[in-house]
């Protein structure tokens, strides 16, 4: 199923820590999804039909004809700037605009911050079950990397982070996924926000609350996010990605007025600066008003699409099985049996029925194996018929096992 990485030419040396690289999953995941037939649950895609494709090519070619500078290297956007301070404000963030650090997308952000908080073999504090693009971020710097669990109702175990503390672990950051957790689907209980933010206000240790799916929700509206309840030791990140399309690459942090600088340095070393033109694009988008309908449709759908997955599981799979409900994001996380292995599971699940997921072991940090019984669904990107379908396909297939 995977294709193996050509062998590299003698003498060629690369830095120590490309020895400990892992095989992205999530890479190797994309070239089976695409073989045609194959039913995907596994990434992490909006439904490309529902892209406002319209009043997106209508906002691009306004700028394009009046706007020369779109094509030019230039500084972050003010307009753009101000929209994100009113979006946020939405999630009840208040911040100035001088606070908004535009990113080319969540991930730059998070690149960014471990940049500027992580030195060479430093702490950080991450839940055993992450993200994978926070794995990878971290991974030049070889990090100590220290793991909490997560309780998939309440989010993550903040007692073990405060035992931890307490111990005497001082991490370069903590980071968290409050907001429809990817992998888990999980979203925080306030409880737990208000002790993780006290937290680390009283051991000093700053947080990276990542939140691409705090907009996408589909019952009652979400917890506010930790940025709303301390905004010094809180960094929060936010993106286009899932509420208009990953291919605007564009995203925010909002963080001190006073990092801003070294943030931009970084951030040039990278990139130089974020597409203009996207800055304006988006901007104009925005201007022209489209986007409270389109989030409307969006969680509108993706919430149908949700409740058809988890329809579906209830009726197809084993009793053994326990899944999240998430009320928000794109993501249902799921556990079989203990001593299921979700990697071998997959390569049958391709073969014997054409659909795909991300086994659990993807996201469980330096390789452990406590989510190796577990997979991650994807609902946003098949419609409710395919979701359906690929859920029974997946159940036939554990049936089997
Ligand atoms: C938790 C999380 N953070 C960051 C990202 C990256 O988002 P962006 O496309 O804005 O770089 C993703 C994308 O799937 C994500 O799930």
């Amino acid at each position: 199923m995977m294709h193996p990485i050509p062998t590299l030419h003698d003498g060629l040396r690369l830095a120590d820590w490309t020895q400990t690289m892992k095989r992205s999953v999530l890479r190797d995941m994309i070239a089976v999804v695409s073989r045609p037939g194959i039913l995907s649950l596994a990434g992490g895609l909006p439904a490309p039909e529902l892209f406002p494709t319209d009043a997106f090519a209508q906002a691009a070619s306004h700028v394009l004809a009046t706007d020369p500078r779109a094509l030019q290297y230039s500084p972050p956007f003010p307009a753009l700037k101000a929209h994100i301070v009113d979006l946020v404000a939405q999630r009840g963030v208040s911040c100035t605009k001088n606070e908004v650090f535009i990113t080319t997308g969540a991930q730059q952000g998070l690149d960014v911050l471990a940049r500027l908080f992580l030195n060479p073999g430093g702490q950080v504090l991450v839940e055993e079950t992450v993200y994978t693009g926070l794995q990878q971020v971290i991974a030049p710097f070889q990090p100590e990397i220290l793991t909490v669990p997560t309780d998939l109702e309440t989010g993550m175990d903040v007692d073990a982070v405060e035992a931890l503390l307490r111990e005497g672990a001082r991490p370069a950051f903590i980071y968290v996924i409050p907001d429809a957790h990817n992998p888990l689907g999980v979203s925080m209980s306030a409880e737990k926000r208000r002790h993780l933010v006290e937290l680390v206000r009283r051991y000093a240790v700053p947080i990276i609350e990542d939140d691409p799916y705090g907009f996408l929700c589909y019952e009652q509206r979400p917890e506010p996010p930790l940025r709303t309840l301390d905004n010094e030791w809180v960094f929060y990140l936010g993106s286009f990605s899932k509420i208009l399309a990953p291919a605007v690459r564009t995203g925010w942090m909002i963080a001190p007025e006073a990092l801003i600088p070294k943030l931009t340095v970084i951030k040039e070393a990278s990139d130089l600066e974020s597409s203009a033109f996207m800055q304006r694009a988006i901007s104009a988008f925005l201007d022209a008003g489209h986007l409270p309908g389109h989030l409307a449709t969006l969680c509108r759908e993706y919430g149908t699409r949700r409740d058809t997955m988890l329809r579906a599981l209830h009726e197809c799979f084993p009793a053994e099985a326990r899944w999240t409900r998430p009320t928000s994001g794109m993501f249902i996380w799921v556990e079989l049996a203990p001593g299921t292995d979700t990697a071998a599971l997959l390569t049958r699940a391709v073969e014997q029925e054409q659909v795909a997921f991300i086994p659990g072991h993807a996201f469980a940090v330096e390789g452990r194996s406590h989510a190796s019984h577990c997979l991650r669904l994807n609902f946003s990107n098949a419609t409710p018929e395919r979701i359906e379908e690929g859920i029974q396909r997946l159940a036939r297939v554990i049936r089997r096992e």
